[in-house]
């Protein structure tokens, strides 16, 4: 019942964009942009979508948009740098046109300090809201232009799902498809709760029929988010009722040419029934990213991530033994307080043992109100910088020689994106990993078979088969 209350529709704000309107003589201009996760990016999608239904146009770069938005990322304090860094340079920009809005949104909006420091120090700065404002966009915009005013809400509750937001995604072919919202699972050294809010569910009907649209469109690869999507379904009551497995049996079986991916899969609600799903439906990538964060006991106990080295190795092994030829990646934080060099030499352990395909490390970035930034700290950055080097090093020589051992097999792939080369195309694998081969840039967005054979570093080379 209560989800009932928090589930809304989005209105088009028409109030909005009359007064909009009446301030341009010409309809304004929106550049957006997006830092940091997909969820993000598909939150950027939605607030171009947004302006566009309150009659801006969408440009693609900020020199000549009326309307500057920075989407923002909070997950650690170099992407926050950035975008003080990136608002502090539109200041000239306003000089020269003081018609220009600039807003600040997203996940640094949902911090108080953020507000406080853009409030004191960047006068410049027109809009600033948090994750949960993008369907409000109008009605703020609308109110910065009448009353003349900067309009900066401080961090306000997110716990409610807007169903029917307009979006303008980035691609015709790859498309985002959140399932939830938020995030309850508090790792130590994460803010992603403190920002992004309770965690919530969409309701599978709302999930489907946003899935049935995207295929019917023609998109070949739909890629299903969430903070922890293994948790999907919690809260979830009647006709809803569901786990994250369930959800998946339900869009694999909808006609169509298509493949899904999901992330993320936290290891501690990773069920055996979600890899006995991923093992029977073929409409689903055999690849999982799995992030362990860290190879220690120890480490993983202060990280509050809730398994054990020996838990997770045990569903690797079971998905190894039901999906033939899986493969992971991993996401690692090197340097969390307190990460000893043994703690660090089982890290190196486990991704030897494990043999992930890809990797994301990160240097641990300490970020106030968390509880690990309360924890002492004595390793130095240039001590972690040096342990980041080793496992970037151990990675290759584990990751380099799997890729080119898959040299002289036959594979579907999805072409993505024009090649680095003159002539060439890249296409992603089921298992994410990209190969480079000649083609035409009218493929495009379509599935092709390729011949692997070889590879440079992490990438693969091949041939269109046929040719
Ligand atoms: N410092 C470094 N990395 C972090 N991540 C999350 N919070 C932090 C932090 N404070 C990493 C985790 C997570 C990924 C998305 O970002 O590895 O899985
Ligand atoms: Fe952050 Fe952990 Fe939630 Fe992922 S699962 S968003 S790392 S708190």
């Amino acid at each position: 019942m209560e989800l009932e209350k928090k589930n809304t529709s989005y209105q088009h704000n028409e109030t909005a964009a009359a007064t909009i309107a009446a301030h341009y003589d010409t309809p304004p201009l929106a550049y957006v942009r997006s830092y940091g996760c997909q969820q993000n990016v598909n939150d950027g999608e939605k607030l171009r979508g947004v302006l566009l239904d309150t009659g801006f146009g969408i440009c693609d770069t900020p020199d000549e948009a009326d309307l500057i938005l920075f989407n923002t990322c909070a997950v650690r304090e170099h992407a926050e740098q950035r975008v003080f860094g990136n608002v502090g340079a539109l200041k000239k920009l306003k000089e020269q046109n003081p018609r220009l809005m600039i807003g600040v949104c997203g996940c640094m909006a949902q911090q108080q300090s953020v507000v406080d420091k853009l409030r004191a120090s960047y006068p410049y700065v027109d809009l600033v809201f948090g994750v949960d404002g993008i369907d409000r966009l109008p009605a703020m915009l609308a109110e910065r232009l009448q009353k003349g005013k900067r309009y900066l809400e401080n961090p306000r509750q997110r716990d409610a799902v807007v169903e029917q937001v307009p979006i303008r995604r980035d691609s015709g072919f790859r498309a985002w498809l959140p399932i939830m919202y938020g995030c309850d699972n508090f790792c130590t050294y994460c803010i992603v709760p403190y920002v992004r809010g309770r965690e919530r569910s969409r309701r599978p009907a709302d999930v489907l029929a946003e899935f049935r649209q995207l295929v019917e469109s023609g998109y070949k690869e739909i890629t299903l988010l969430g903070q922890n999507v293994n948790s999907y379904g919690k809260g979830l009551t009647g006709a809803d009722a569901g786990d994250f497995a369930d959800l998946l049996n339900l869009l694999c079986t909808q006609p169509g040419d298509y493949q899904i991916r999901f992330m993320t899969s936290h290891p501690k609600d990773a069920s055996h029934k979600l890899i006995d799903t991923i093992a029977a439906q073929p409409k689903l990538c055999k690849h999982i990213h799995l992030p362990v964060q860290s190879g220690s006991d120890d480490m993983l106990q202060k990280m509050n991530r809730h398994y054990n080295v020996a838990q997770y190795l045990e569903l690797v092994e079971y998905a190894r033994a039901k999906i033939p030829g899986v493969t992971f990646s991993s996401d690692i934080i090197v340097g969390f307080p307190g990460e000893s060099e043994e703690d660090f030499e089982k890290t190196l352990a486990l991704i030897k043992q494990v043999g992930y395909m890809q990797l994301f490390t990160f240097i641990y970035s300490k970020r106030g109100g968390t509880k690990a930034a309360e924890l002492p700290d004595p390793t130095t950055h240039a001590e972690k910088a040096a342990r980041m080097e080793r496992l970037l090093r151990t990675q290759d020589d584990i990751a380099f020689p799997m890729i080119a051992a898959l040299a002289g097999s036959r594979v579907r792939v999805l072409a993505e994106a024009a090649g680095r080369a003159a002539g060439t195309l890249n296409g992603r694998l089921d298992n994410n990993l990209v190969v480079e081969f000649p083609g035409e840039e009218s493929l495009v967005g379509q599935y092709l078979e390729v011949e692997l054979t070889g590879s440079r570093a992490a990438l693969l080379l091949g041939r269109q088969t046929g040719e």
